[in-house]
C-alpha cells in the first residue's frame, strides 16, 4: 500500500520520526508490530526495511528511526507529500498484560520507539506502569517527554549527561531495590541488553517479554533469513513471523 508522508522530522542526531497517512488497517496494529518499506524504486535495494511502528491513530502511523546505511538514509531524505510503498501491520506484538497488573518497561536506544504505543494503551489500563529508558547519551535521548506523560520515568544515560548515570539494569536494581515490584516486563534495545535483563529476573516470578529486532531479508516468513534459536535450542523461530515480540522464556538470546 502507498502511504503519503504527511510530517518528517529531527528528533536527535541521525534519528528521524515519519508520519505516515493514507489506507492503512490502523485499528488492527498491535504495539510491537512493524512495516516493511521499500526503499528508492526497488531496483537498487532489493529488500525491504523493517522498522516498528511507534504511534498510531484513526488516520496515520509515526516512524522513529536511525540512520545507519543506505535505506534508512533514502528514508530521512524523504519530503512532506511525497509517498512511501509499505507492507504491514506486521509481526506477533506485545501482549496486554491482564488489567491492573504491575508493568515495568524497559527500553534502549532505538528500542524505545515502539515500546511508546504500548505505554499509551497500557496508561488506559493500568496505572501502576514503571518506565525505564537508557541512552548512551543526552544528545541521543529521545520520547522521553512523551514516556514521562505515561507512568514513572526514569532515563539513563552511559556518561550521566542527561538523568541517572548508568544503564537500564542499575535502574531497574535501584527501583527494585525502593520496593517496587512488577508482574510484567516489556523490553526492546540492543541484545546485551534484553540478555542482562532476562538474566536479572531470572530468579523472580516475572512475565517477560522481548521484541527482538535483528536483521530481516523478506519479512513475511519465507526465507529463513531472520531465525533465532527457542530456549531449548530444539526449534528455530522466525523473528518476522513468530515475533519480533516472544516471551523471553521462549527465545535463547
Ligand atoms: C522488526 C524490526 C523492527 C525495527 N524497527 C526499527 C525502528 O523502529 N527504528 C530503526 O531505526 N530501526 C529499526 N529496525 C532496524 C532497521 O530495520 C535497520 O536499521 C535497517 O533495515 C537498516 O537499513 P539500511 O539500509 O539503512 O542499513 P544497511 O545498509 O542494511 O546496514 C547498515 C548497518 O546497519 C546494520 N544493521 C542493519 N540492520 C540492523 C538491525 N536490524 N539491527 C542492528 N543493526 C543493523 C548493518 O549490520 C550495517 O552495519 C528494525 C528491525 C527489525 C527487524
Ligand atoms: S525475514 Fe524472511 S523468514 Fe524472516
Amino acid at each position: 500500500m502507498l502511504l503519503t508522508v504527511k510530517d518528517i522530522g529531527n528528533l536527535a542526531p541521525d534519528i528521524w520520526q515519519i508520519t505516515l497517512s493514507g489506507d492503512f488497517p490502523y485499528e488492527t496494529v498491535r504495539p510491537g508490530q512493524f512495516i516493511m518499506i521499500r526503499i528508492g524504486s526497488g531496483k537498487e535495494h532489493i529488500l525491504r526495511r523493517p522498522i516498528s511502528i511507534a504511534a498510531v491513530t484513526e488516520e496515520s502511523l509515526t516512524i522513529v528511526l536511525r540512520v545507519v546505511g543506505k535505506g534508512t538514509k533514502w528514508l530521512s531524505e524523504r519530503r512532506i507529500g511525497e509517498w512511501l510503498d509499505v507492507l504491514g501491520p506486521l509481526g506477533r506484538g506485545f501482549p496486554n498484560p491482564p488489567r491492573d497488573a504491575k508493568v515495568l518497561i524497559v527500553g534502549g536506544g532505538l528500542g524505545v520507539p515502539p515500546l511508546y504505543l504500548l505505554g499509551e494503551i497500557l496508561k488506559t489500563e493500568t496505572d501502576k506502569v514503571d518506565i525505564v529508558l537508557g541512552f548512551r547519551s543526552q544528545r541521543d535521548c529521545i520520547l522521553t517527554d512523551d514516556f514521562s506523560r505515561l507512568g514513572r520515568l526514569v532515563v539513563t544515560t552511559d556518561d550521566g549527561s542527561f538523568g541517572m548515570k548508568g544503564n537500564v539494569i542499575d535502574a531497574v536494581d535501584s527501583l527494585r531495590s525502593s520496593g517496587c515490584r512488577w508482574e510484567y516486563v516489556y523490553a526492546c534495545g540492543p541484545l546485551p541488553m534484553l540478555r542482562h535483563l532476562k538474566g536479572y529476573f531470572s530468579d523472580q516470578n516475572v512475565n517477560g517479554y522481548v521484541s527482538l529486532e535483528e536483521r530481516m531479508a523478506c519479512g513475511v516468513g519465507a526465507c529463513h533469513g531472520c531465525v533465532c534459536p527457542s530456549e531449548d535450542r530444539s526449534l528455530a523461530r522466525r523473528i518476522c513471523v513468530n515475533g519480533p515480540v516472544f516471551p523471553w522464556n521462549e527465545v535463547s538470546l
